[in-house]
């Protein structure tokens, strides 16, 4: 992570070697399976050829192994930081939790809007478009940043507090609005809605028992390290 030069990784995620590294992992993985005969499994699913007998390159398979390892990791671990950083400051929402119910439905967006864990992406515009009197040119390169759609109060009531029964919620925490997607949406919200559901049948009192600590990243956001307390139920 310390080289300047970084052509060489520039076809893995973020430049990084630590994903060729990674890369190794899975391919000694696969290797590994393949000599066992075992073909179940996601990674097998990926490697199948497609109905037209078109296979994905080992580039590609690469670069998707390590996307899913990088996309599936931080963002689900921070937003659930930051689910617990908001029962430490907003005691009213565990009551809510333990009640229940409705509050499953939209109690995890909340979450994650609140957390907003991938905090910018970059696109390139295709065509001019005039937004908020800025004209944006075909070709420029922008960058949106969730974070602040996320807080935005001339769009959210009370931006900056967590309301688990929020709805609608059309949060940008997992981008969307064009061919790209948080592709793993639907796995995250089921784990910060297990994880909570059974936090809050477990406790009866949660609190901060020290200061919180920020990731040192422009790109993802979360909290690295908040002491807690906690009572058991
Ligand atoms: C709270 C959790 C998560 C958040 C906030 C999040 C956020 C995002 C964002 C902002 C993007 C970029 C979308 C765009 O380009 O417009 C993305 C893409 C992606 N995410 Fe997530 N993600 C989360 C969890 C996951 C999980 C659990 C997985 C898989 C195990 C995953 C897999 C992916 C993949 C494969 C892409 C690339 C899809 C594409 O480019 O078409 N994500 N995610």
């Amino acid at each position: 992570m310390d080289k300047l030069q970084t052509d060489e990784f520039r076809l893995m995620p973020f430049n990084s070697p630590a994903g060729a590294e990674l890369y190794l992992y899975a391919r000694d993985l696969m290797a590994d399976k393949a000599r066992r005969g075992d073909t179940a499994g996601v990674l097998n699913m990926i490697l199948e050829p497609a109905k037209d007998g078109s296979e994905i390159s080992e580039t590609e398979f690469r670069n998707f192994f390590c996307l899913l390892v990088a996309a599936g990791n931080d963002t689900t671990r921070y937003s659930i930081a930051a689910g617990i950083q908001a029962l430490c400051h907003q005691p009213e929402l565990l009551a809510q939790m333990q009640a229940g119910g409705a509050v499953w439905e939209t109690a995890a967006d909340e979450i994650i809007r609140w957390a907003t864990p991938a905090i910018y992406f970059r696109r390139t515009a295709t065509r001019d478009v005039e937004m908020h009197d800025k004209l944006i040119r075909a070709g420029d390169k922008l960058l949106y940043w969730f974070i602040s759609a996320n807080r935005d109060d001339s769009y959210f009531d009370d931006a900056f507090r967590v309301g688990l029964m929020r709805n609608p919620n059309r949060h940008l925490a997992f981008g969307q609005f064009g061919p790209h997607v948080g592709l793993g949406m639907w796995l995250a919200r089921l784990e910060v809605t297990v994880l909570f559901q059974e936090l809050a049948k477990r406790i009866s009192h949660i609190e901060a028992s020290g200061p919180q600590k920020f990731l040192r990243s422009n790109f993802v956001g979360g909290i690295k390290e908040l002491p807690v307390r906690v009572t058991p139920r």
